[in-house]
């Protein structure tokens, strides 16, 4: 197991459409033990492949409290089939440092999707856990949360982002 470096905005692999999963050998159950370790390391709730630089249909997540015994969900080749009602929230993500902020989202969710053995699940999610998974898929169609806020405080981001790299360069 290894910490894998987490990319981020706006690294042009956080953009590309992810491959399905086709293959669940130990390649696979090798990059799920990194994806754990580098999420628990960041720490976040959600990480998906793409954000470590591996285009695949690949999620993980833990939606429990501090308190809670973890639980790894392995979420491969998720496809959210049904959405109702909406909910807004405050969302942050690994890839893009220092910006949360509010996105709407479903408020329920049904998900079919494959566990890190290749058995297929169906299931519906609501709150909290139906967020941490629509922000993740976003992830496997190049999509970040920032691509739902109004196009002006995107474009305050993408400035602030550009400045800072800048500075990290001259440094
Ligand atoms: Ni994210």
């Amino acid at each position: 197991m290894a910490i894998r470096e987490i990319l981020k905005y706006p690294n042009p692999t956080l953009r590309k459409k992810a491959t399905q999963v086709t293959d669940f050998g130990d390649t696979l159950q090798e990059l799920v033990a990194d994806m754990a370790e580098t999420m628990y390391d960041a720490p976040g709730v959600g990480l998906a492949a793409p954000q470590i630089g591996v285009s695949l249909q690949l999620l993980i997540m833990d939606v429990t409290d501090k308190e809670e015994e973890p639980e790894l969900i392995i979420l491969a080749n998720p496809e959210i089939s049904e959405g109702e009602g909406s909910d807004i929230d405050e969302e942050g993500c690994l890839s893009v440092v220092e910006l949360t902020a509010k996105v709407k989202r479903f408020a329920k969710i049904r998900v079919k999707a494959q566990d890190g053995e290749g058995t297929p699940l169906d299931f519906i999610a609501e709150d909290w856990f139906a967020r941490v998974i629509q922000h993740e898929v976003d992830h496997l169609n190049g999509t970040l949360f920032i691509d739902h806020l109004s196009s002006l405080k995107r474009a305050m981001y993408k400035k602030k982002r550009k400045k800072q790299l800048a500075q990290e360069q001259a440094s």
